[in-house]
Formats: structure tokens, C-alpha cells, sequence
């Protein structure tokens, strides 16, 4: 299994910090955000992991992480030009997945959870994890029928089916370059990542699951609060 970051995009939402520096190098309480994804790989056994980055602030990128060695993996770099969308980090990171099996993270997302099992018994199709949360519109939202089977995944939907979001974890098997490949861009000029889950739901192998513990998107400064807040409350040991 390899693992990819995805570390790029522009932080719109996060200006002015993000006019001086990228949005994953800001600081979660005691260390840069992009940390805690690449923490998350390797807790779930993960070694190899390519970070996708913006242009810009690529080498403190480089100056933070290095080859990895100080957090336990070997990490390599790949620039993504513009950001184009989730979904391009399989057609970038084509080469780095090679004939492997692959699973993306956010580079803004923080989980309080151990996806070790998950990695470890992946036979393939997709593998993606939920989180009930209060403002669904803002995400990737799964439609399930009453035994929780998943029926559909809407991308930002005005009028949300569930109040389930998918979270920025995603396992795939190697088939999801091919299905990069062959996406087109969405209404927003985008490659969805919800594309390829609809792709991978019609196949009758995409596999819902939920996650456990905390799950936060630091993408605005309320969340970017919170998720300073319990990694405070982690590191200082204070959590009831
Ligand atoms: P978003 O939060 O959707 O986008 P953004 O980071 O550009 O922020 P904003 O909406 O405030 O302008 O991205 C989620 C994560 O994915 C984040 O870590 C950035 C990354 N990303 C890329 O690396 N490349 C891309 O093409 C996109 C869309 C996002």
C-alpha cells in the first residue's frame, strides 16, 4: 500500500495566513498541520508516501519533512501545477503508485483514529470513511437506504440527503488511476473525487465505512480552532 498527501490547492478560506505560507504548514497547537495525515499513514503501516504540493512554499515543504526519516517514512515530491481537483493526485502520482494499491489523505484533515486494520485487510475496489456531522453541504455526502447500505454520494449538495460527509480518506486498488485517467472535469472545473467513489459504487465495490473518534477539515478558521484545541487537549494529556 502506498500513501499519498495531498497538500496543494490555494487556502482560499484561510487568508490572510495563507498568503504567506500553505495552508498544510500552519501550525495544529505544536506542529505544522500536514504532520498529523502523514502521522496517520504511517500509525497505519504505511511507508512510502508521495506529498503533493502547490508551487509555491515548496521548499519549506522539503525543509519540514526532508526524506521522511525523522517520521518514519520515505517521502517524496511531486508538484501539482494548479489545483485541478482531488481525484488528480492518481493521474500525478501515477508513476509513485506504480501496480500498488493506494490511499489518499487530505493534507488538512486530522483524525483521532487508527486505520492500521483497514490498511491491513484492504483486498480492493474502494474503502472511504463517513463522519455524521452539522453541515453536510460542505462535503462529499452519502445517501444510504434503511440497512446503511450506501445508494449514492452527492458533491456539495444544496439539499444533503444524509447528514454523513466523506471524510478526506480514501483506500483504493489500482484500478483508480485508470479511472482518474478518465474522468472529466465537473461543473466546477474540477476532478471529483466523488466521481471516482460513484464509479467504484456502480462496480458494487465501494466500501462505506465510519469514523471513529474526532475528524476535522482545517480548512476554516472555526475548524482550524477546534483542531488546535484537541491536539492541545491530546498532547497535554487533559482529555476526559
Ligand atoms: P480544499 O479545502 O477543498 O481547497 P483549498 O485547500 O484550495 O482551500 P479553499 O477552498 O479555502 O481555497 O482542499 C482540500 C485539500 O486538498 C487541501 O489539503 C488542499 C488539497 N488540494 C490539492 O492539493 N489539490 C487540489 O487540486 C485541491 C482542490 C485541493
Amino acid at each position: 500500500m502506498k500513501g499519498i498527501v495531498l497538500a496543494g490547492g490555494s487556502g482560499t478560506r484561510l487568508r490572510p495566513l495563507t498568503k504567506v505560507t500553505s495552508k498544510q504548514l500552519l501550525p495544529v497547537y505544536n506542529k505544522p498541520m500536514v504532520l498529523y495525515p502523514i502521522e496517520t499513514l504511517v500509525k497505519a503501516g504505511i511507508k512510502e508516501i508521495l506529498v503533493i504540493i502547490a508551487p509555491n512554499n515548496a521548499g519549506d515543504f522539503l525543509k519540514l519533512l526532508g526524506d521522511g526519516e525523522d517520521y518514519g517514512c520515505k517521502i517524496s515530491y511531486i508538484i501539482q501545477e494548479k489545483p485541478e481537483g482531488l481525484a488528480q493526485a492518481f493521474t500525478i502520482g501515477k508513476n509513485f503508485i506504480d501496480d500498488d494499491n493506494v490511499t489518499l489523505i487530505l493534507g488538512d484533515n486530522l483524525y483521532e483514529d487508527d486505520f492500521s486494520a483497514d490498511i491491513k485487510n484492504f483486498k480492493g475496489g474502494a474503502k472511504v470513511f463517513a463522519i455524521h456531522t452539522k453541515d453536510p453541504e460542505r462535503f462529499g455526502v452519502v445517501e444510504f437506504d434503511k440497512n446503511m447500505k450506501a445508494l449514492s454520494i452527492e458533491e456539495k449538495p444544496k439539499a444533503p440527503k444524509s447528514n454523513y460527509a466523506v471524510t478526506g480518506l480514501y483506500v483504493y486498488d489500482n484500478s483508480v488511476i485508470k479511472k482518474a485517467e478518465n474522468l472529466k472535469p465537473s461543473a466546477r472545473g474540477e476532478l471529483e473525487i466523488t466521481d471516482i467513489n460513484n464509479l467504484f459504487l456502480q462496480e458494487g465495490t465501494l466500501e462505506v465505512a465510519f469514523v471513529h473518534g474526532k475528524w476535522f477539515d482545517c480548512g476554516t478558521f472555526e475548524s482550524l480552532f477546534e483542531a488546535s484545541e484537541l491536539a492541545r487537549q491530546k498532547s497535554l494529556n487533559v482529555l476526559k
